[in-house]
């Protein structure tokens, strides 16, 4: 049995993913012109693809580079603790940094980055989300760049996981309750 088994419905399709993420990237390109040193972070794993289209739809020299941090064990809550498992490998001072989410949800995650970033001279930081939950917010936390707005599901696909699993999905959808648990 494939993947598709276990998603109630697909939220956003490839097609759609596709469209976004290359306005996105037209956005960005568009408010960094000129500036010379910009440099992406990618929030491991869930953003791993929106990473790799994102910056292919940046028409601007810039780096990137990655970090992992744990807020979700193989739950669907966030436990508001975060942990850093890697650090971004280079100095941020006088970066134009602009952080890569896949989901921004409780904002724990965010809040606690965003903490630890700002002490690190960067010329600028923003946030870059795929995907935005905002009625699940308990930090004070808001995204510059949004692909989607989403209601309060758990959806997987295109990086996002449940318990590891279904980040290969080329698609956004919502998992069927019954495979977490749920009802
Ligand atoms: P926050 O700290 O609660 O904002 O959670 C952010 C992280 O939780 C994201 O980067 C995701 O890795 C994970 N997460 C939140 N909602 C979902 C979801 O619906 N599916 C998969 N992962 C999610
Ligand atoms: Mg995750």
């Amino acid at each position: 049995m494939g993947m598709a088994n276990d998603i109630e419905s697909v939220l956003y399709t490839e097609e759609q993913l596709k469209a976004r993420v290359a306005k996105m990237g037209a956005d960005i390109t568009r408010d960094y012109q000129g500036k010379e040193k910009i440099l992406l972070v990618s929030v491991l794993r869930g953003s791993y693809i929106f990473m790799a289209d994102l910056s292919r739809a940046i028409d601007l020299p810039c780096l990137v580079d990655f970090m992992v941090v744990s807020s979700y064990g193989s739950d669907t809550q966030s436990s508001g603790q975060v942990e850093i498992k890697k650090d971004i490998s280079m100095n941020l001072e006088g970066y134009h940094v602009i952080i890569v989410e896949d989901i921004l949800d409780s904002g724990n995650t965010l809040y606690y980055l965003m903490k630890i970033l700002k002490l690190r001279k960067a010329a600028s930081i923003r946030i870059c989300t795929l995907m935005d939950k905002p009625d699940r917010r308990v930090r004070p936390i808001k995204a510059d760049y949004v692909g989607f707005e989403i209601p309060d599901a758990f959806v997987v696909g295109y990086g996002l996981d449940y318990d590891q699993r279904y980040r290969n999905l080329p698609y956004v959808g919502i998992l069927k309750p019954e495979v977490y648990g749920g009802k």
